[in-house]
Parts: C-alpha cells; structure tokens; sequence
C-alpha cells in the first residue's frame, strides 16, 4: 500500500511514518516543516520505500495533488496542533484546520484516493455534559476555535464519504504523550524547572482533570481501527480508562526530577479560556475491536519526562 502523511515530519505523524514502513508500506511525508522536525524522519527518509515533499496543505494545494498520485490512503495530520492561542489569531485554525482538510480532500478525489485518517480531538466535545464521554454524547457547544475547526474537517469528510464515496476514520485523541512529544502541558513545566528548579507558575488551579494517551498505544488503536473497521465514516474515541489532575502530572514530573518547587496558581479552575477543565473519554467503541493501552498516564508521563531530557535540544528550540 502506498500512505501519504500529511504532517508527517510532526510529533504523531512521524510514528504514522514508522509504522507504515514497518507493516511495508510505501510513504510520502508531506510536511512544511512549521513546527514538524527534520530530525523526527532521519531515519525514514533514509529508508528507499519514503519520499520527502515539502509543502504547504494550506497554500500549495495543487503539490498536494501531485503528492496523492498513486497512493491507497491518506493520514490526515498537518494542523494548527495548539489549542491554547486561538483567539490570539482567530484565522488560523479555519484556514490550517478546516480549508486545509478540504483541500486535502479535493486533492484526493483529483488523484483518485477515497480513503482517510484523520485527527481529530477530544476537545470537540467541548464541556462535556456526560464523562466518560461516548463518540455518539450529545451535540456538543464549542469552546475553542482549534476543536471548531476540527469539527468542521470531521463534517467535511464525512460528506465526502456520503458524497464521493469515501471511506473516513476520525480519531477523537487526548492529549499524546510519549518519544517526539513536542508540545503540551509536560513541556511546558519542565522549560520552566529546567528556568528555574525552585517555581512553577501553573495554569489554573491545578485541579483540571485530563485524560492522556501514549504515541505507541494511539498507533496500534489507529491501524486497528483501519484494519477492523469497515462503515464508510468510522469515528473513535481514543484515550484511557483513567484521568489525572494537572497537580497529579506536577507530582510525576517533580518526584521524576527530585524537584521540591513552589506552585504558583494562576488560579480559576481552567487554564485559559476555552480549556476543557475536564477531559475524560469513552474509548469502548474502540476497545470492542480488541485494541487496550499498555501504559498508564503515570508511565507516560515518565517516559515523555526522559525522552525530552535525553533530547534537551527540543526544549531549548521552541518559544
Ligand atoms: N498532540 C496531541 O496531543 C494531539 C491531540 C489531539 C489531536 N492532535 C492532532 O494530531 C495532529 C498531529 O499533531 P502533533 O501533536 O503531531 O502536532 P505537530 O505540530 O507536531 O505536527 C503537525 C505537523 O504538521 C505540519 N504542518 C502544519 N501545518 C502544515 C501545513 N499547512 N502544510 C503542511 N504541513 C503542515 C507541521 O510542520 C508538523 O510536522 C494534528 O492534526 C493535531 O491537531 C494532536
């Protein structure tokens, strides 16, 4: 099978890269290297069944057809990947979330593709009236524009399936953990005790609850989910059976480092507006097709912890 991997050169896209040319598949990485790493795909690029095409979904459609030619199935994963900063520049996550999608989505019916992975968020259920949240909860108010602009890919793909004949899995993440982790409340705290050892300024109040999954575990739910499920729009929950406290996350990292800091709350009981201050899915739908997690939160917390100190160059390169 040939793969095309939007977003390939990203923290999750470049374990779709591996993984796909572990099971023998050929792939093409498109990426335009806004926030994905070289580094993360020096070891696909070397491999003869990859190839690299720089280039943007959002203004280079037309490359992106030329990338599709030939290919099985698209993963969908080049995004505006922040939640937090939306309403900073309330354009971006229309543009590189939802027009982003169509175009991949016109480039595949140009080249003849019909199936796609896309990710999608468990931030589009917004405040959660049920938790664990099922797939089918009740239509949900948005609180972000990032989760907006992923619903809004998640509508267009399913048309495309209703209209052309498409095939569609959308996979409603937690927040990943795990090696490549680039981004997020882990890396967040630990440039700053790496700052200072002594403060950590918290978002919140420390007792939003989150859900978390490990990059691994979300890879074999994923091909799972490709290889098992056959309805023309397929939509998972993917995540664990539990939840911690931002404070609980604190603890692991803090007990990880032997670091004592103070905590400094910013108080309120969400980290900024538009933060979900409790995350929890319903994964059963996912489960029932025989895919678990192997690693707890806790485990992969650890394990994103030693990752990002083995590779300090990540925490010193981004802003
Ligand atoms: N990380 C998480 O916890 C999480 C949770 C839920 C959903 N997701 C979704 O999973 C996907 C991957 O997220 P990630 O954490 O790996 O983020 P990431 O920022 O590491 O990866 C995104 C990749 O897309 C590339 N990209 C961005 N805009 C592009 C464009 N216009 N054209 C071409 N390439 C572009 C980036 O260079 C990067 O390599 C995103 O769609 C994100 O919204 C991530």
């Amino acid at each position: 099978m040939k793969v095309l991997v939007t977003g390939g050169a990203g923290f999750i896209g470049s374990h779709v890269v591996d993984r796909c040319l572990a099971d023998g598949h050929e792939v093409v990485v498109l990426d335009n290297f806004s926030t994905g790493r070289r580094e993360f795909i020096r070891a696909p690029l070397q491999h003869p069944r990859t190839t690299l095409v720089e280039a943007d979904v959002f203004i280079q459609p037309d490359r992106v057809t030329e990338a599709m030619q030939g290919c099985d199935l698209v993963f969908h994963l080049a995004a505006n990947a922040d939640v937090r900063f939306g309403l900073e520049h309330p354009r971006r996550d229309l543009e590189q979330n939802t027009i982003a999608t169509f175009h991949v989505l016109e480039a595949m019916r140009a080249a003849g593709v019909n199936r796609i992975a896309f990710a999608s968020t468990g931030s589009v259920y917004g405040e959660a009236a049920v938790i664990p949240t099922p797939e089918d909860a009740p239509f949900p108010v948005q609180t972000s524009l990032y989760a907006t602009s992923k619903l809004a890919g998640e509508g267009l793909i399913s048309s495309y399936c209703e209209g052309y004949g498409f095939q569609g899995y959308i996979f409603r993440f937690v927040s990943l953990l795990g090696e490549r982790y680039s981004h997020g409340h882990v890396f967040d705290f630990l440039r700053k005790l790496r700052a200072n050892p002594n403060r950590l300024d918290v978002l919140g109040d420390g007792h939003q609850k989150k859900s978390y999954l490990y990059v691994g575990d979300c890879m074999e739910a994923m091909f799972c989910a490709l290889e098992n499920a056959t309805d023309p729009v397929n939509i998972f929950n993917l995540g664990t059976d539990e939840y911690v406290e931002v404070n609980d996350s604190i603890q692991c990292i803090c007990d990880h480092l032997n670091l004592s800091p103070e905590l400094v709350y910013a108080g309120g009981d969400r980290g900024w507006v538009g933060d979900n201050p409790f995350i929890f899915l319903d994964c059963q739908r996912i489960r029932s097709l025989g895919w678990a997690p192997t690693r707890s939160i806790r485990e992969s917390i650890v394990s994103t912890v030693e990752y990002l100190m083995s590779e300090s160059w990540l925490l010193e390169a981004r802003t």
